[in-house]
């Protein structure tokens, strides 16, 4: 079942239901200032932090779902009926609903009674505020007498203190209201330099700054009692939950539109100048003023939405599809790449499964999200770079997460997750093939962000590197640590409390849990380190790295196969995970994708096995789950993982971040089919038509969908921040249609399906446009190239000459 369609023209998708599984978000803002909001304006605000600087106030796990937004409601005046044109949070009769979800914007638009409303919501670039533009018609035959309010409820600032220290900030909240313009300051007559304010375009005939004033007492955002009468009651704030609402009447000849538009912001005075006249408490508004000037105005709103517009088509032109197949253009050209913006912009901090309260940026997280945008933005992926190498450890390792705001280290989380430090290796050889800048090498970064620490960034890779040598276990594979990539596989940990943290409580040092999926991983990186090295002219440390890769891939080869697969790890007491001879959890999914990626087991059919007992043990319809058999009880000595339900997440749900490894371990073999199938299997276009088992948002990855195990097999959770954005975008766009920047050059290997006759690109490549035609001529994955006409030997096309834009290429594929 389906609850809308995909407008590919328009990058959008059309929801024409409001009552989606659950809610159907999207996101609001690409550089300082974020929003989410959801198919039916529900969602909230914040600047740069979404903990520390929350702007509009959102209750998770809310009844019902999703309440708390952008809200407008619509009131006759002549009847009293009143209405949400987004559906919540009335949830009242809609003759017609529509919500456009597009890049970086949202438009909701219904009818009803013949009144038909339609709101943009957007951030203009470039500036740390939202316009809500909302256009009223009336498409009756008669005159129609109409109040317009607004509603949102400021957040007191720190979500987390928000939502838990009432003694405190049911006293606290401050609001002005000037001009019709609604002000929250709670806090900035003392350490706080930074007030947000709403505004209207149009004269308001009432407004409400009080919660309880606006909604009347034991009611909720449904039945407001100032909707219901027609009229707010001015009220100012001293306390409890400060709110802010407009009310804006609208007299409309049949036929006549009208259009308001409403702009909340954050704001910072510099701390002598934060009041006005000074010596006051008034807040001194200057710096508001020519914003609202300029975002008021109906003209200025159209052109930055046009300017917006503009810088999406710029960012998604990097890389352009067209396939026979539409699941992998959508997602390609729009929706995937999408993703992978936000999920930088955001990390895991907040979605509808993220509070916003909770994580930093994880050091291996951001990393691998970096191989989905990199291409779009690089300089601000070599940016991310050298921030997470600063919160790199002398030893090498790493802080697992670290704060967006002071981009420092997490203590309480800590570090010893032994894959950590590789993912920087992996980030950046894909920055550095990407870009050919090869300077950021010689950058200098800090460990732990200590002054004085300072190398060169080349130097933090050969430490990551050597951090896995100087930690081996008695076969000579990596140890553990806390966890690798599985943070719920805690090998070392033996919590018997409940509540405890499995990641951050170690029980034992850990000198025996190993990790084959490390040992894979470390194979690769080795290979990148190689290549790196080469470049730089150092080919004694390529040839040492070479070497490292080979004596890693000889301890798998020695201690990491079990006679079909890859095993998991070994336990802390030298047990092997993910083997034949354990009664749960036989295989895992991480080793076989890491490890035949790694080319480890490729040339003795090995990986071939190993990806055949994937196929037959783990794949499903809904995709490839990460263990079988799964978890049926606690077991001590793994950890979280068996503390999930069979089928969810760690537990043999489908994680689907490890998915697009096996895409791409099948296309290194060469089998298209396959890779393209297991593909398509968790591509969210391709499941729009289930999508009353899928639930999640059918434009977008989630993290998980249930396991085969599970009595909701088929249905996804966490959708949106998830490393499975950026994995499937190098899968598709590397590796199936197998476009990929080398130091040398863009190699161009498809090893698509062989339904497929064949597809175009375009992709922006180090500033020039390679326009890309490949054709089947057999059934094979040999390419000939032809490059601006000339037959070029091997798959790499070179390098232009300096001054070169554009280049063509045709690939005879067979
Ligand atoms: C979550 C974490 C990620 C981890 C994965 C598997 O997505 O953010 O770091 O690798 O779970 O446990
Ligand atoms: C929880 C999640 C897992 C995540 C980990 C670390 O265990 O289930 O996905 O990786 O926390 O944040």
């Amino acid at each position: 079942m389906r609850y809308g369609h995909f407008d590919d023209a328009r990058r959008e998708y059309v929801i024409t239901q409001p009552d989606t599984p659950l809610p159907w978000i999207n996101y609001l803002g690409n550089q300082a200032y974020f929003g989410l909001i959801s198919n039916t304006a529900g969602g909230y605000s914040f600047y740069r932090d979404a903990r520390l600087r929350r702007l509009t106030r959102y209750r998770y796990n809310n009844v019902p779902l999703d309440t708390g937004g952008r809200y407008i409601y619509l009131r006759d005046d002549r009847s009293g009926a009143y209405w949400s044109p987004s559906w919540q949070p009335t949830r009242g009769r809609l003759d017609e609903y529509e919500c456009r979800h597009g890049m970086g914007y949202s438009v909701i638009e219904s009818a009803r009674d013949g009144i038909r409303a339609e709101t943009l919501y957007f951030v203009p670039m470039g500036h740390n505020l939202e316009v809500w533009r909302t256009t009223v018609t009336n498409e009756r035959t008669e005159a129609a007498e109409l109040s317009l309010f607004s509603a949102i409820e400021f957040c007191l600032w720190d979500a987390w203190d928000d939502a838990v220290n009432f003694q405190r900030n049911f006293s606290t909240g401050e609001v002005e209201v000037a001009d019709g313009v609604i002000y929250h300051k709670t806090e900035y007559r003392e350490r706080r330099n930074h007030f947000a304010y709403f505004a209207c375009s149009e004269p308001v005939a009432s407004f409400d700054t009080q919660r309880e004033a606006f909604l009347g007492p034991y009611r909720g955002w449904d039945t407001p009692i100032a909707v219901e009468r027609g009229a707010g009651s001015d009220s100012v704030a001293h306390g409890w939950a400060p709110i802010g609402s407009h009310h804006v009447r609208l007299a409309l000849q049949p036929g006549e539109s009208r259009t308001v538009i409403f702009v909340l912001g954050y704001m910072e005075n510099p701390d002598e100048d934060k009041f006005d006249p000074p010596g006051t408490q008034t807040i001194n508004k200057r710096r508001v003023v020519p914003l609202l000037r300029e975002f008021l105005d109906p003209q200025a709103v159209q052109a930055a939405w046009e300017a917006l517009r503009a810088e999406w088509d710029a960012l998604l032109g990097k890389f352009q599809v067209q396939t026979p197949d539409e699941h992998t253009n959508r997602m390609v050209d729009i929706w995937n790449a999408y993703q992978c913006m936000v999920t930088f912009n955001m990390s895991r901090s907040a979605s509808y499964f993220e509070s916003g309260v909770g994580r930093g940026m994880g050091f291996r997280d951001s990393n691998q999200d970096l191989l989905g945008f990199v291409h779009m933005i690089p300089q601000r992926a070599r940016e991310r770079i050298l921030d997470l190498a600063a919160t790199q450890l002398p030893t090498g390792g790493a802080y697992h997460q670290y704060q967006p705001l002071t981009k420092r280290g997490n203590d309480q989380v800590g570090t010893n997750f032994n894959d950590d430090p590789l993912w920087l290796v992996l980030a950046v050889a894909a920055y550095l093939k990407e870009s050919g800048d090869l300077s950021i090498l010689q950058e200098l970064a800090p460990y732990d962000n200590q002054p004085g620490t300072e190398t060169p960034l080349y130097e933090h890779l050969q430490r990551s590197m050597q951090y896995t040598l100087d930690r081996l276990g008695p076969h000579k594979l990596p140890l553990i640590g806390r966890a690798d990539w599985n943070d719920c596989l805690n090998l070392n940990c033996f919590s018997t409390t409940p509540g405890e943290s499995f990641q951050t409580t170690t029980n034992i040092d850990g000198v025996t849990a190993e990790s084959v999926f490390i040992a894979g991983l470390f194979v690769l990186a080795a290979g990148e380190m190689a290549q790196i090295a080469d470049l730089t002219g150092e080919h004694d440390q390529a040839a040492r790295y070479r070497t490292a890769g080979q004596e890693m891939t000889a301890a798998v080869d020695a201690a990491g196969w079990d006679g079909e697969w890859f095993r998991r790890a070994y336990d802390s007491v030298g047990r092997p995970v993910g083997s034949r001879w354990n009664e749960e959890g036989q295989i895992f999914i991480e080793p076989q994708g890491m490890c035949a990626m790694a080319g480890v087991g490729v040339a003795d059919g090995r990986a071939r096995q190993a990806l055949d007992a994937v196929g037959e043990r783990l794949a499903t319809p809904h995709g490839v789950v990460l263990h079988q058999p799964a978890y049926t009880e606690y077991h001590l000595r793994l950890g979280e993982i068996s503390t999930y339900p069979p089928g969810y997440k760690e537990n043999a749900g489908i994680f689907c971040h490890t998915n697009p490894w096996i895409m791409i371990a099948e296309a290194k073999l060469g089998d298209g089919d396959r890779a393209y199938d297991y593909y398509l299997r968790i591509n969210p276009s391709a499941r729009e038509g289930i999508s009353d088992v899928h639930r999640t948002e059918p434009y977008v990855y989630a993290q998980m969908i249930a396991g085969k195990d599970a009595p909701t097999h088929g249905e996804a959770k966490n959708s949106w921040l998830t490393g499975t954005a950026a994995w499937n975008y190098v899968a598709i766009t590397q590796w199936i249609l197998g476009i990929r920047p080398e130091h040398a050059g863009l190699r161009i290997a498809p090893v698509m399906s062989g339904a497929w006759d064949g597809f175009t690109a375009t992709r922006v490549f180090r500033e020039v446009t390679y326009h890309i035609q490949v054709e089947r001529r057999g059934p094979g994955n040999a390419v000939a190239l032809t490059v601006d006409g000339r037959p070029i030997a091997g798959n790499v096309v070179p390098l232009p000459l300096p001054g070169c834009a554009e280049v063509r290429v045709e690939v005879a594929l067979g």
